[in-house]
C-alpha cells in the first residue's frame, strides 16, 4: 500500500457500504482458535501499513509492531502467559474460578502469526503536542492502530485474539526491545476456525453484553 498515490477525488461512502462496514464492526472478533494455514507474510505487511493510517496524538505514530518468530521466543511468550494466566485464576473462587479456568484466554499455541505491539514513549514525532495535559494519549494512539489492525485483519478473512495476561516488563526482556518502548497488546493472528456474531465471552456466560449502558451523557 503507498502513500504517494494521486491525488483523487475524496470517495463517497454510500448506504450500501456503510452497512457493510456495520457488518465488518459486528462480526470482528477476539479470536482464540485458528487453523494452521500460514498467513501471507505480504498480508500483515499490508495490514500494518492500514494500522498505521490510525490517528495519533500529535500526528506522533509511535507504533511499533514486533513479529515474534522463533520458537524460543514463543515459547518464553507462552510461559509468561501461563504464569499469569495461572496468578489470575487465585483471584477467583468457587463457580466464578471453576467458569475462569475453562476459557480459553489465547491462541498463542495455535496462531500462526504473533505480533507485539509496542507504544515508542521517547519519540520525538508530533513535537509533544497534545501529551503534555495527557501523557497517556500515546498509548492511546496505538489502541487506534490495534483497532484497525484488527478490522482491516477481519475485512480480510483473519482473525485477530488480543493477550493481555502478560507480564509486560518480561515480554519486553524476552524480546530485547528498546526501554522506552511499552507494551500495549500481544496479537495473536491467524485464520479462524470459526465465526461468530457474538463475543466468545458472552457465549461461555462470563459477561453479557451491558444494553442498560449509558453510552451517551448530554450536558
Ligand atoms: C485491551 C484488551 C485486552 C484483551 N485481553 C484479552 C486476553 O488477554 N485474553 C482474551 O481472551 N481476550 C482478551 N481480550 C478480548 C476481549 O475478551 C474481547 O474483546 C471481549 O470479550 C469482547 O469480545 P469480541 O472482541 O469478540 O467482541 C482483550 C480485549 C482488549 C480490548
Amino acid at each position: 500500500m503507498s502513500r504517494d498515490a494521486p491525488i483523487q477525488p475524496a470517495p463517497v461512502f454510500d448506504e450500501t457500504f456503510n452497512l457493510r462496514l456495520v457488518d465488518l464492526f459486528r462480526w470482528r472478533r477476539d479470536v482464540r482458535r485458528f487453523t494452521p494455514d500460514p498467513v501471507p507474510d505480504r498480508l500483515i505487511e499490508d495490514l500494518v501499513a492500514i494500522a498505521a493510517l490510525a490517528p495519533s496524538v500529535g500526528n506522533s505514530q509511535p507504533w511499533r509492531f514486533v513479529s515474534v518468530e522463533t520458537p524460543d521466543r514463543r515459547q518464553a511468550v507462552i510461559a509468561n502467559f501461563n504464569a499469569c494466566n495461572a496468578a489470575a485464576l487465585n483471584d477467583y473462587e468457587g463457580e466464578r474460578a471453576a467458569l475462569y479456568a475453562r476459557l480459553k484466554l489465547s491462541g498463542l499455541r495455535e496462531a500462526p502469526v504473533h505480533l507485539a505491539v509496542f507504544c515508542d514513549r521517547a519519540t520525538q514525532a508530533g513535537s509533544g503536542l497534545g501529551r503534555k495535559t495527557m501523557p497517556e494519549v500515546l498509548d492511546y494512539s496505538v489502541v487506534a492502530a490495534i483497532h484497525a489492525f484488527w478490522l482491516a485483519a477481519r475485512a480480510r478473512g483473519l482473525g485477530v485474539g488480543w493477550v493481555s495476561i502478560i507480564d509486560p516488563l518480561e515480554l519486553a526482556a524476552s524480546l530485547e526491545t528498546p526501554p522506552d518502548w511499552k507494551l500495549i497488546g500481544y496479537l495473536c493472528v491467524g485464520f479462524p476456525q470459526e465465526e461468530h456474531q457474538d463475543p466468545e465471552l458472552e457465549r461461555q456466560h462470563w459477561q453479557a453484553h451491558l444494553d442498560e449502558n449509558d453510552r451517551l451523557l448530554r450536558r
